[in-house]
């Protein structure tokens, strides 16, 4: 079951007599599933706020389709289970965090049967209940993005759609917002969250779309893609830059070593094998063997390096 299905979306954006036409999204196809956190990822000015605003309804794409929770995005109906906190958002800045809430609930036409508990319940999700009556003009840009998911939340969404929600967040404010995400995810929501601040991505997202200038680079699941497959790490008991010289070793490729660690660069588990059992007859004792993980960031980099080609 997906909660997003996007399909063959272009977005061209015509500005003023049609002088610059920009290209925001090209044939872009992507699936979400129920219950996931779903990252999507892009440099600057890839087009993951124009397809944000797609799925809101707020733009229109130039051709293609999308459906969210089951409901094509021209179905107006679907946003009362949408959550969503826009990107490098402002609240009024005379309210104070409890009225942005209120402000929010009205706006959204939702009007829950106690709505002061129903905020005071929101503040607390967002650990921010204490600054409930404090005007957000003197509020910190993490205080802010915390706000802006509670605000987000106020209609008890089944999705929640968050552009950039760490944004302008120290480490600490970053690690508080990644932790009520995973708190609404094992709630059962899904979360839709786009952001350039990989590091963060990968500690919570289940999946994630790589965006380059309007194309789809990569999808798949974060775990996978950050385990690279030709990299291992052996460690052996010993010190052994002499034995992996002779001639039974010429056939690996070693990419680095250092006392008895030695980083192999394979073509396959097969050629693993191999090793193993070549590093075996040799008597070489292998203490452990560990395939290199390569971080988000490492292959967000190399990706959309191939992809500006
Ligand atoms: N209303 C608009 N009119 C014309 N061009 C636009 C408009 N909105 C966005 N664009 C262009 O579309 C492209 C994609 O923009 P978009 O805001 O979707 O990128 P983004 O991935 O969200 O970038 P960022 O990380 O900076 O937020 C950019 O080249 C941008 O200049
Ligand atoms: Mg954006």
């Amino acid at each position: 079951m997906y909660s997003v299905e996007v399909q063959s979306i272009n977005k061209i954006y015509e500005t003023a007599f049609r002088k610059r036409r920009v290209q925001a999204l090209n044939d872009f196809s992507i699936k979400v599933e129920k219950g996931s956190i779903f990252g999507l990822l892009g440099p600057n000015g890839a087009g993951k706020t124009t397809l944000v605003k797609i799925l809101l309804g707020i733009t229109f794409p130039t051709t293609g389709t999308a459906t969210v929770l089951g409901h094509d995005i021209s179905n107006y109906k679907l946003k009362s289970k949408v959550g969503y906190l826009p990107e490098n958002h402002k609240f009024p800045p005379y309210l104070n965090g409890g009225d942005v809430i209120k402000y929010a609930a009205s706006l959204s036409g939702y009007e829950p049967p106690n709505l002061e508990q129903k905020v005071d319940e929101l503040l607390s999700l967002v650990k921010m209940l204490e600054w409930k009556n404090m005007k957000v003009k003197k509020y910190s840009k993490g205080m802010m993005q915390r706000l802006g998911l509670a605000q987000a939340m106020i209609n008890d969404p089944e999705l929640v759609i968050l552009d950039e929600p760490t944004d302008g967040v120290d480490p600490i404010g970053r690690k508080e917002i990644r932790d009520v995400l995973i708190d609404l995810k094992n709630q059962g929501k899904t979360i839709f969250l786009n952001s350039h601040l990989l590091s963060e991505v990968e500690l919570i997202t289940d999946n994630v779309a790589i965006l380059n200038k309007g194309n789809l680079v990569h999808q798949g699941n974060v775990q996978e893609l950050t385990t690279s497959k030709e990299k291992f790490k052996i460690k052996f008991a010993s010190e052994l830059k002499e034995e992996l010289k002779s001639e039974n070793f010429n056939k690996y490729q070693i990419e680095q070593m250092e006392e008895d660690t030695v980083l192999f660069k394979l073509n396959d588990v097969e050629e693993l094998n191999n090793l193993i059992d070549d590093l075996r007859k040799a008597q070489l004792f292998i203490v452990s063997i560990e395939p290199l993980k390569s971080s988000l960031e490492d292959m967000f980099i190399s990706l959309i390096k191939n992809s500006d080609k």
